[in-house]
């Protein structure tokens, strides 16, 4: 049967692949360790869930809700802003509550794109970035993923080779897949060039607070001047560990944000009310379970970084995000990221993300989720073990891909 035209834009998720040979080993019995999913497994902390619990009670709150997000919750995010970045938001026109940060996402390629409009976007990348635009309309240009001079020499040619000229950049620090920071120095200079060029940019900051060193990931914000062409999204679903309550934020630039607002009121009432007013004592309540929530994140990305590496693996340490972007070993990498996934789920029983599924460029990488506590890293460690002891053996025995084809 024919495709329709949208779904011809939407190839099978990759991960899927994994997802089902991972589903077929676990019915056989077998004991999968799954650093595959980016979904937090840490419980969202209890005065949040109170919250919910205690307003749902009120039926008043069970009516449909504000499309764009109560007052309470976007000046909750508005205050967020100042304290964390010391930028200052108007929670009337700069802030709107999104269902999950990856809907606002979506819903704000659906509001400022054309047919054929021209979006940069990083290769590799996480999936929304391309395929929200893709689904719009939308042409997509890679740029490198690594934030550095790579990365103006292609806005540069960008800009002189697209036609149309690019409406829209897309940047994501810390990144998901490859856990790249960017600093403000970078951001000072993607600012100037998309306002010399009239582009915007799309920030995407879903890992604000999942970082590990001394430094907290800026706000594209923060640069002066941002604000006329830049929209910010952020997300509850890592920082108070809330993601299937579906709670994120588009902030900055008042076009940008009219016309998602707008697109949204066409869509949606927003999220449940006692969703909304949790959400909103979670950003205005005490702040120790974001940093213990960021401290367990850290042991298991020590543990990990330590552990593969003694069982012959060597892994550069993430300094943010809840990943690791692991170079596919050597002797396994002339197989993409898919079959060596596949291998390594059926061999070793670890499931990760193959690099391919965030684009191209992903191909010499998997992405390890830091989603698993330190025992089981610690037991996906000696499997690992294990399969690279005998790595000679088993691709002896591998069909190789250039004889697959
Ligand atoms: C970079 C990035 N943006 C957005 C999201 C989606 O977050 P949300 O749950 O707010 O939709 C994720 C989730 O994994 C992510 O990694």
């Amino acid at each position: 049967m024919e495709e329709f035209h949208k779904t011809r834009r939407l190839p099978p998720y990759v991960f899927e692949q994994v997802n089902k040979l991972k589903a077929a080993a676990r019915a056989q019995g077998a004991d999968i360790i799954d650093l595959g999913m980016g979904n937090p497994d840490l419980p969202t902390p209890p005065h949040i869930v109170e919250k919910l619990t205690e307003v749902v009670q009120d039926p008043r709150t069970h009516r449909y809700s504000a499309s764009k997000g109560i007052t309470g919750l976007r000046k909750a995010q508005a205050a967020y802003y100042e304290r964390r970045f010391g930028v200052k938001l108007n929670p009337n026109t700069q802030v709107v509550a999104t269902l999950g940060s990856k809907e606002g996402f979506a819903n704000m390629a659906q509001a400022i794109t054309a047919p054929g409009d021209v979006v940069l976007s990083p290769n590799p990348s996480y999936p929304i970035h391309t395929f929200g635009f893709l689904m719009a309309g939308a042409a997509i240009r890679a740029i490198p993923a690594e934030p550095g001079p790579e990365v103006f020499h292609a806005l540069e040619r960008a800009v002189i080779h697209s036609v149309p000229k690019p409406i829209a950049v897309i940047m994501c620090y810390p990144a998901n897949p490859t856990a790249y920071v960017a600093d403000l120095e970078f951001y000072k200079d993607v600012v100037a060039f998309a306002r010399k060029h009239d582009i915007f940019i799309l920030s995407d900051l879903a890992y604000s607070e999942i970082y590990f060193g001394d430094t907290p990931p800026p706000s594209m914000l923060q640069v002066p001047g941002a604000i006329e062409v830049t929209a910010e999204f952020t997300s509850l679903s890592k920082t108070f560990s809330m993601p299937g309550w579906r709670v994120g934020f588009a902030v900055g630039n008042e076009r940008l944000l009219a016309a998602l607002a707008r697109v949204k009121s066409y869509l949606d009432y927003g999220a449940f009310t006692p969703i909304q007013v949790a959400a909103t004592a979670a950003l205005n309540g005490p702040e120790d379970c974001i940093v213990e929530m960021r401290n367990t994140y850290k042991r298991r990305r020590d543990v990990l970084v330590e552990s593969f590496g003694r069982a012959g693996w060597n892994i550069p340490a993430p300094e943010a995000s809840m990943f690791a972007w692991a170079p596919i070993p050597e002797k396994f990498r002339s197989l993409g990221s898919l079959e060596f996934s596949k291998l390594l789920l059926e061999k070793a029983e670890i499931a990760v993300a193959p690099g391919i599924g965030f684009g191209e460029y992903g191909d010499e990488y998997v992405r390890i989720g830091l989603v698993e506590n330190e025992k089981r890293l610690r037991q996906a460690a000696r499997n690992l073990r294990r399969f690279l002891e005998t790595a000679d053996e088993t691709l002896h025995n591998v069909v190789p891909v250039s004889a697959a084809r």
